[in-house]
């Protein structure tokens, strides 16, 4: 007992303030007591077999190192040759074919069957043996051992570790350019600009480049595309090849590949043709030329990544050529090189007919690519986004994932939460992903799991895996909100073993990152396995997809833009009925796409589950579901629902105050409270629409009766003018108030007619980007809170300049005593392009939130 007292106060004192940078490679030292009490344990003789400068066993040394020292505190004595077996305990870091040629057979049970990557680790015996396939391996195993270390963990142990797929790549959405300023944007990045790219060039300081190349090793990705596939054809310029041979430089010692993402009409863009046609011999020889170029700038390039005919991109079938035939074009002269070529299945017209009731989406995936099948190089990989249409926070799997059984796939997954809260809304994405690869396909009626179909199990392919958008920026914690990073940690441990299970990889990643108090772990695990249910509940339940604003920044809520456009992420909600047909029968066929026994589930509304309902069927609102409820009360309850989970984010996260260094912790609370208001922005807007759309009430009369609120448009004004908003629901009762053109002040008054008592004050405003308007709350004439409008400046969603569901936002005032007859004012002073805008104060008695 007096060992565990002193345990937890040494964790809660040696918190030290720190930015993130290091991510969960902070080598933190551990606790004195449990260091000391191991250090025997660890080895001080150091051998490394064959290691050179600037590659990957080279960088295993210096992570020891690094790593002991900061760990343990411990220094470590390394040679450059021998063997085990002179008595004193060694680490030996080899791969296993210059161990066996140095030492001869390795004395184990069983002579380690090590595949591509994969390693063989042995800390048993006093000595700790690190073997692997090949050099990357050694490095993959050395920070296995560091990882094991710092979770304090000392188990004497002998194991192979083999990755289940050889593709594990990361895409980078980062633009070299970027029109309003020299820096280069990110894509989809919520983080800061890129870390590659800077005025149309690559950047000279590339420093973050070098640790981020440690970050990706550590979690075992070996390949990382730097350029947006909406590429930009000048990354292929002289000049910033020799950037691109730089960046390669700094991720060569880690063992990541640089690969790069092609613009198909580079031959007219950037050469001199005059077509782009895949099968003219000019074009043919255009990119002969400039892959053996680039090769012979980065002569290990991983390969390549395409995006061809999507969204606007250029391709072969431009030219009425097929998609294979534009693929294999490129993926030839790629094969010579040893490069694999990544092709992207996310080809769909997205001017799509809306009122056609048969059209689909989801449909173009397979009906683009079915016919191909086989048909392309072998060192073609087929990249298919998880689901059909793109990141939503519930989708079934592709389909695609079960036609392509002669080509070998990749799942493309998202760390970077383009419509899943942009970083500044929680959202661990290991269970989401796990139920995808976890989902059966069942091909020939047989178990296919996506897992399988991806990593080439399932079909017999040697080649496959991940790929993830990554889309990192220059923010020091590398995802602009701290928790986040735990997505591209548990990317790495997915991608490696896609068994890995989801609440033991957010507890090993908390430990590396915060360090081992129990408390912490275990708020930060259930924070995080709150996360997915909470946001889905909050944004679209029951398979309608993430409600958010699909025609602007993915962001906030605005479930009308959904409809009506030919962008086909349609949910077809009318004043009656909801959900998108994909029946056979009576729909857009989608649901016939799955191989017979999934299809027979998904055409039936009685063996559809709830939580894809809306994406197989389109029934009424008052449509009765498994759960007993009707859809649209339990949209309303699951919105209530998600919010009040999501209050539940900062209680947890203050309990863990003092245990973390308050850097941090300061960082993620004002996120997190952030989200609590945007939650309650998300859960009104919606349900604002859907209770408009249908007419019918909310049984727990909830929707539309807000009996705390004051909406600012029914004060008296002064300076201020009433605005009506866009989407309507994202504002309470539809209008907010502005100040007018010009002026440096507007005010709100009211008399307050709530009991008197003491009551938690809040406001609903805009926050716009360039401008922090200031706030005063005074009640009888004395300023009773102040806040400016400054989330833009540190949260990193897309920004929006109107008053919308992605700047609407909520601040928590504090306490306030009041009683009935008070004077309620509030002072806004505009700044900039945000004239103080206001929508709602709310008084919460104790237990409500509204
Ligand atoms: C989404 C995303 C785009 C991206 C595209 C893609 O539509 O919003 O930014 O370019 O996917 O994956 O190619």
């Amino acid at each position: 007992m007096r060992h565990l007292l002193w345990l937890a106060t040494a964790l809660v004192s040696t918190v030290v303030a720190e930015d993130g940078l290091a991510g969960w490679l902070r080598y933190a030292p551990l606790p004195e007591k449990i260091a000391k009490c191991h250090a025997k344990s660890i080895p001080s003789q150091v051998k490394v077999l064959g290691a050179t400068d600037g590659l990957p066993l080279a960088s295993a040394v210096n992570e020891l190192k690094l790593g002991l020292r900061g760990i343990m505190g411990k220094e470590v004595d390394v040679h450059s040759e021998g063997c085990l077996g002179d008595e004193t305990p060694t680490i030996l870091l080899s791969t296993l074919e210059n161990y066996v040629s140095a030492c001869g057979e390795l004395d184990a049970d069983e002579p380690p069957s090590l595949e591509e990557d994969g390693f063989y680790f042995n800390t048993k015996d006093g000595n700790v043996v690190i073997l692997g396939s090949n050099e990357r391996a050694t490095l993959y195993g050395t920070f296995e051992y560091l990882s094991r270390l710092a979770q304090a963990n000392f188990e004497a142990v002998e194991y192979v570790d083999n990755p289940e797929a050889n593709i594990r790549w990361g895409n980078h959405w980062d633009n070299m350019d970027y029109t309003s300023s020299t820096h280069g944007s990110v894509e989809r990045g919520y983080a800061g600009v890129s870390i590659f790219f800077q005025d149309n060039k690559i950047r000279s300081d590339l420093s973050r480049v070098a640790q981020y190349a440690r970050l990706l090793a550590s979690i075992r990705l070996n390949a990382i595309v730097i350029n947006n596939v909406n590429a930009n054809p000048i990354t292929l310029t002289d000049e910033n090849l020799e950037g691109v041979g730089r960046i390669a430089d700094l991720f060569r010692p880690y063992g990541v590949q640089v690969a790069l993402s092609l613009n198909f009409a580079s031959p007219v863009e950037l050469g001199d043709l005059d077509t782009f046609d895949p099968l003219d011999e000019d074009v043919v020889r255009w990119w002969d030329d400039m892959i053996d170029t680039i090769y012979g700038v980065v002569p290990d390039l991983a390969g390549f990544l395409n995006k061809a005919n999507s969204e606007g991109q250029p391709g072969p079938l431009t030219y009425n050529r097929t998609l294979a035939e534009g693929a294999n074009m490129m993926a030839r002269p790629t094969a010579r090189h040893g490069g694999i070529f990544m092709f992207r299945a996310f080809v769909y017209d997205h001017h799509l007919d809306h009122r056609d009731w048969y059209n689909d989406r989801a449909n173009a995936a397979v009906e683009f690519f079915q016919h191909h099948d086989g048909e392309f190089e072998e060192n073609v990989v087929v990249q298919i986004k998880y689901g059909p249409i793109d990141f939503q926070v519930r989708e079934p799997p592709s389909t695609l994932f079960a036609h392509l059984r002669d080509t070998p796939m990749a799942i493309e997954l998202q760390v970077t939460q383009e419509y899943l809260g942009q970083q500044n809304h929680l959202f661990y994405l290991n269970p989401l992903w796990r139920e995808i690869l976890d989902f059966d396909l069942r091909v020939d009626g047989e178990a296919s799991y996506v897992r399988d179909a991806v990593s080439g199990k399932r079909f017999g392919h040697k080649l496959g895996g991940y790929a993830a958008v990554i889309n990192v920026g220059m923010d020091r914690n590398w995802l602009g909100s701290h928790l986040a990073m735990s997505n591209l940690y548990g990317y790495g441990r997915i991608a490696w073993d896609s068994q890995s299970d989801s609440v033991e990889v957010i507890e090993d990643w908390t430990r590396l990152t915060f360090g081992l108090d129990r408390r912490v772990i275990d708020t930060i695990a259930e924070m995080s396995m709150l996360s997915w249910p909470m946001y889905e509940n909050y944004t679209g339940n029951l398979g309608v997809q993430t409600l958010t604003d699909i025609l602007h920044t993915h962001y906030g809520p605005n479930p009308a833009s959904q409809d009506n456009n030919g962008w086909g992420q349609w949910t077809r909600a009318n004043e009656h009925s909801i959900g998108m047909d994909r029946t056979v029968w009576n729909g857009t066929g989608f649901a016939g796409q799955y191989p017979a026994e999934v299809a027979e589930q998904f055409e039936h509304i009685e063996t559809t589950p709830d939580n894809l309902l809306l994406w197989f069927h389109h029934v009424p609102y008052t449509h009765v579901l498994k759960s007993g409820n009707t859809v649209i009360q339990h949209f309303y309850d699951a919105h209530y629902d998600g919010a009040e989970a999501a209050q539940t984010l900062v209680p947890m996260w203050e309990s863990l105050k003092g245990r973390i260094d308050e850097e941090r912790h300061a960082h993620m609370l004002r996120r997190l409270v952030y989200q609590t208001g945007h939650a309650i922005v998300w859960r009104d807007a919606v349900n604002y629409f859907y209770h408009n759309l249908s007419g019918i009430e909310d049984e727990a009369g909830r929707v539309g009766s807000h009996p705390w609120r004051i909406e600012v448009e029914d004060m008296a004004l002064d300076g201020y003018e009433k605005v009506a908003v866009t989407p309507p629901s994202t504002a309470s009762r539809f209008y907010a108030v502005e100040a007018a053109p010009g002026s440096s002040e507007a005010t709100a008054t009211t008399t307050l007619g709530f009991p008197a008592g003491r009551y938690r004050l809040a406001v609903n405003y805009y926050d716009l980007p360039d401008g922090q308007a200031s706030y005063e709350v005074h009640i009888n004439g004395e300023v009773v809170a102040a806040w400016e409008g400054d989330y833009d400046l540190y949260l990193g969603n897309s920004k929006s300049e109107f008053l919308d569901g992605h700047t609407a936002a909520r601040r928590w005032l504090g306490e306030v005593d009041i009683a009935e007859g008070d004077e309620l004012k509030i002072v806004g002073r505009p700044d900039g392009i945000e004239r103080a805008p206001l929508d709602y104060v709310v008084f919460l008695p104790e237990g409500v939130v509204d």
